[in-house]
């Protein structure tokens, strides 16, 4: 059994996260979207809220598992017998920081490949951060996120 990891901080999940979820899904046999605990980007919403709306958001693609996890990736790779790990690009400023993760993971642990899947077009500027900026700013996000996502971040902001 083919298992891939597509790890991230999802916060929240966007339209270009969904992107490669439905497109690596179909590369594997299963896969499981892992949200790093980890506050260090001062997040918007709680590791259980993401995991929540990515739920929601993939409910409909049944090879695909919710799920979050802290400390190492490929610590957590090796516990849920997955070799794979799908890392989305978006433009060249992500190669660096990309090339330099999958080469660590694989020294940490040469059992795991990192796969990289371009980020379709529409979707190769986006970004969490750029999302929330627009929420907070009274801006329209539902071209970025999912319906349930805009409804997420309308609910956190007090907005409607
Ligand atoms: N569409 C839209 N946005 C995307 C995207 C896509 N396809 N791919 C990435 N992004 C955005 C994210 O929204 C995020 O935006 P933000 O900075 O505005 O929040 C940004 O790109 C990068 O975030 P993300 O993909 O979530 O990665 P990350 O840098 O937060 O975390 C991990 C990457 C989780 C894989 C990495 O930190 C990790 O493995 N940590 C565990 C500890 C570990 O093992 N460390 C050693 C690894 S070398």
């Amino acid at each position: 059994m083919k298992v891939g990891i597509y790890p991230g901080s999802f916060d929240p999940v966007t339209k270009g996260h969904l992107d490669i979820i439905e497109r690596s899904s179909k590369m594997v046999d299963r896969l499981i979207v892992a949200v790093l605990n980890n506050n260090a980007k001062s997040p918007l919403f709680s590791v259980k809220e993401r995991v929540n709306m990515l739920k929601e958001v993939t409910k409909e693609i049944d090879n695909v598992v919710i799920d979050s996890f802290s400390g190492l990736l490929v610590d957590y790779a090796e516990k849920n017998h997955a070799n794979i790990i799908v890392r989305g690009l978006r433009a060249v400023t992500d190669f660096e920081y990309e090339l330099q993760m999958a080469q660590t993971n694989r020294i940490m642990d040469n059992n795991v490949d990192t796969i990289f899947l371009t980020t379709s077009l529409q979707y190769a500027y986006l970004s969490s951060s750029i999302v929330k900026e627009v929420a907070i700013n009274n801006g329209d996000v539902s071209k970025f996120v999912p319906e349930y996502v805009v409804e997420q971040i309308q609910k956190k902001l007090n907005i409607s």
